[in-house]
């Protein structure tokens, strides 16, 4: 478990967007990353709402990329005077950045006062790129990220083996027909196996593969509106 993996590198594109050259793909939005992260993954989760009045509230991510999606959830948990007591999140990455990789993506991409600290700390966090789990703890402890380094169908299986259960997913492992590794039928198996009976998911993509591995593994879906120009994306709940 303690391998070195590959790590990832990325271009900016003349729209400002990170682009993985790995995927042939783009890590967020050009109409802006914690904007996306807010839209499709927080609301498409019902988050802020569905953690309050919750002693812990665990979210799992596919593909912790830059780490945007984590920081938008942690800032809105700041933010909600309501929140979860504690609040941990699970993502799992194959491809990490190198640390100076992770603070140049965030100095181009984070537009936001609150969040900026927030990635500061992060940044001085980031643990060596080992496969493996590395549990990073904030805020007292409160807020936890734990970074799952390796091959998501691995670690999620090894979740599910352990009998990990979790709230809400975010699935945001760049887009089924650049990357379908993250989106296979056992992935979504093991997305079953540890969703709890209420646990929500959403996701950016709507693709027809996406929608029948999640009926076919006991969860029903939506089609809402997207963001940033994209027409629909898809979110929903166990069945
Ligand atoms: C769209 S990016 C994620 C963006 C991220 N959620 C954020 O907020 O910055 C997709 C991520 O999935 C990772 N990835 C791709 N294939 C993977 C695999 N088989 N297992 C785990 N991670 C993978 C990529 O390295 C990339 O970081």
């Amino acid at each position: 478990m303690d391998a070195l993996l590959t790590s990832a590198s990325f271009v900016f594109r003349d729209d400002g967007t990170a682009y993985s050259p790995r995927h042939d793909d783009i890590y967020h939005s050009a109409a802006g990353a914690l904007a996306q992260a807010r839209h499709v993954f927080l609301q498409g989760n019902g988050l802020p709402a569905r953690w309050r009045a919750r002693k812990r509230f665990i979210v799992l991510e596919t593909g912790f990329g830059m780490g945007i999606n984590f920081l938008a959830t942690w800032a809105a948990w700041r933010e909600d005077a309501h929140h979860a007591t504690m609040l941990e999140f699970i993502s799992i990455e194959k491809h990490p950045f190198s640390v100076d990789d992770l603070h140049r993506a965030h100095a181009a991409i984070i537009d936001d006062a609150a969040v900026v600290p927030l990635a500061a700390s992060l940044v001085s966090a980031w643990p060596p790129l080992e496969a493996g789990l590395h549990r990073l703890a904030f805020d007292a402890g409160m807020m936890t990220l734990t970074l799952a380094f390796g091959d998501a169908a691995d670690v999620l299986q090894r979740l599910a083996d352990h009998c990990v259960t979790v709230d809400a997913i975010y699935l945001d492992g760049f887009a089924p027909a650049k990357n379908p590794d993250m989106w296979t039928p056992a992935i979504f198996a093991s997305l079953a196996r540890i969703a709890t009976h209420d646990a929500t998911f959403a996701t950016f993509t709507s693709a027809g593969d996406v929608k029948r591995a999640l009926l076919n593994n006991g969860f029903e879906y939506r089609k809402v509106a997207g963001f940033g120009g994209k027409r629909a994306m898809l979110v929903g709940k166990r069945s």
